[in-house]
C-alpha cells in the first residue's frame, strides 16, 4: 500500500504517468466516470481548506465514487482530545483512501503509520503540500511543454509556504532548473531546503529583496500569501502582508511566456486588474488541481481506466 506524504514518495517516472494519466482525463473525462464505483473517499481537514478539499471531493464524484469527512478540527473528536493515530484506525474502517491536512508538520506521515488505506498529506502545517505541487507541475507541463530548462521565481513567504517547499523539492529533480527566491529577509526558505535541497543537489539559485528587477529573466513566477497563521504576533504580520503586489505596471516587465501561478487563496498579492492578463494562470491551476486528483486517487487506490 502506497502513501502520499512528501512530493519525493514518488520518482520522476511516476510523476510523468501520474501526469499522463491526468492529462488523459483532462481530454476524456466521461471515459473515467465510474472507475472508482463503490468506493470512499474521506477527507480529514483539520484547518480550513476550500480548493484542496472540494478539488478532492469533486475528483472523487467524477470518478464515480463518493466522499465523507469533517472540514474542521472543532466539528471532529480532536476536540474531546482524540489523537491522530486513533482517528485514523476508525477511519480505515470507512473508506478506501484519505486526504489529511492537518496543522502539525508530519500528522500525515503519523497516521499512515496506523493506516490500513492510502493517506494522502493534504498540506501539514508549514511543511509539504505534495497534491498543490502535482497541480503545480501538471499546470506548467501543459502551460510551457516542458518540466525542465526553465527559470522559476518563488514570491512572497517562502518560509511558511508549504506549496513553496514541496515544488522546490519537486523540481531539482528535473535537468536545467534555475530558481530566483523573491522575498523580505525574514520570510526567506527555511535553512533546511537552502542547504539540503539546493546547494546538495548544485541547483542554481539566487535569493532576492526586488520582485521588478527579477521580473524579466522569468518563465513561471509563483506568488504566494504570506501566511498569517503560522505568524507568531500580528505585528510582523502586519508589516509584511503587502510587501510583494502584482500589478499590471509589473507584468510589463516580464517575458511575453511567462505564466503567474498560485496556489489561492489570494489575499492583496496579485491585484485583480492582472485576472485578465492571458499570463495569469492561477485559476486554470484549479482546474488541473481536479484532474491530478483524480489522477492520484486512481494510482494510489491501483484503479485502470477500461479499455
Ligand atoms: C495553500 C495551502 O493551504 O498551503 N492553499 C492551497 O491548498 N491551495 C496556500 C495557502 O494557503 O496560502
Amino acid at each position: 500500500m502506497r502513501h502520499l506524504l512528501n512530493p519525493l514518495d514518488f520518482s520522476v517516472e511516476e510523476i510523468q504517468n501520474l501526469l499522463d494519466l491526468a492529462a488523459d482525463i483532462e481530454h476524456d473525462l466521461p471515459g473515467y466516470a465510474h472507475v472508482c464505483d463503490g468506493k470512499k473517499i474521506a477527507t480529514l481537514f483539520y484547518e480550513p481548506s476550500t480548493r484542496t478539499r472540494l478539488s478532492f471531493e469533486a475528483a472523487m464524484l467524477n470518478l464515480g465514487g463518493s466522499v465523507l469527512g469533517f472540514s474542521s478540527a472543532a466539528s471532529s473528536s480532536a476536540a474531546k482530545g482524540e489523537s491522530v493515530s486513533d482517528t485514523i484506525r476508525m477511519i480505515s474502517c470507512y473508506a478506501d483512501i484519505c486526504a489529511m491536512r492537518h496543522p502539525k508538520e508530519g500528522a500525515p506521515l503519523v497516521a499512515s503509520l496506523h493506516s490500513s488505506i492510502p493517506v494522502i498529506n493534504a498540506g501539514d502545517g508549514g511543511h509539504q503540500h505534495p497534491t498543490q505541487t502535482l497541480t503545480d507541475l501538471m499546470t506548467i507541463r501543459s502551460l510551457l511543454g516542458r518540466l525542465d530548462n526553465m527559470t522559476v521565481g518563488l514570491c512572497g513567504d517562502l518560509k511558511f509556504g508549504r506549496t513553496v517547499h514541496s515544488l522546490i523539492n519537486a523540481l531539482v529533480r528535473y535537468p536545467n532548473v534555475k530558481f530566483v527566491l523573491i522575498s523580505p529577509p525574514e520570510l526567506r526558505v527555511p535553512e533546511y531546503i537552502r542547504e539540503d535541497v539546493l546547494k546538495a543537489n548544485n541547483i542554481p539559485f539566487q535569493e532576492v529583496g526586488n520582485l521588478d528587477e527579477a521580473m524579466p529573466q522569468l518563465d513561471i513566477l509563483y506568488m504566494t500569501r504570506v501566511q498569517r497563521e503560522r505568524f507568531f504576533n500580528e505585528e510582523d504580520y502586519i508589516r509584511l502582508k503587502d510587501c510583494y503586489i502584482l500589478d499590471k505596471a509589473k507584468m510589463k516587465l516580464a517575458k511575453e511566456h511567462m505564466f503567474v501561478l498560485h496556489p489561492l487563496p489570494r489575499v492583496n498579492e496579485i491585484s485583480v486588474e492582472v485576472d485578465n492578463d492571458p499570463r495569469a494562470a492561477y485559476f486554470r491551476q484549479v482546474q488541473y488541481g481536479v484532474y491530478v486528483r483524480m489522477a492520484l486517487i486512481m494510482t494510489l487506490l491501483e484503479v485502470k481506466k477500461p479499455c
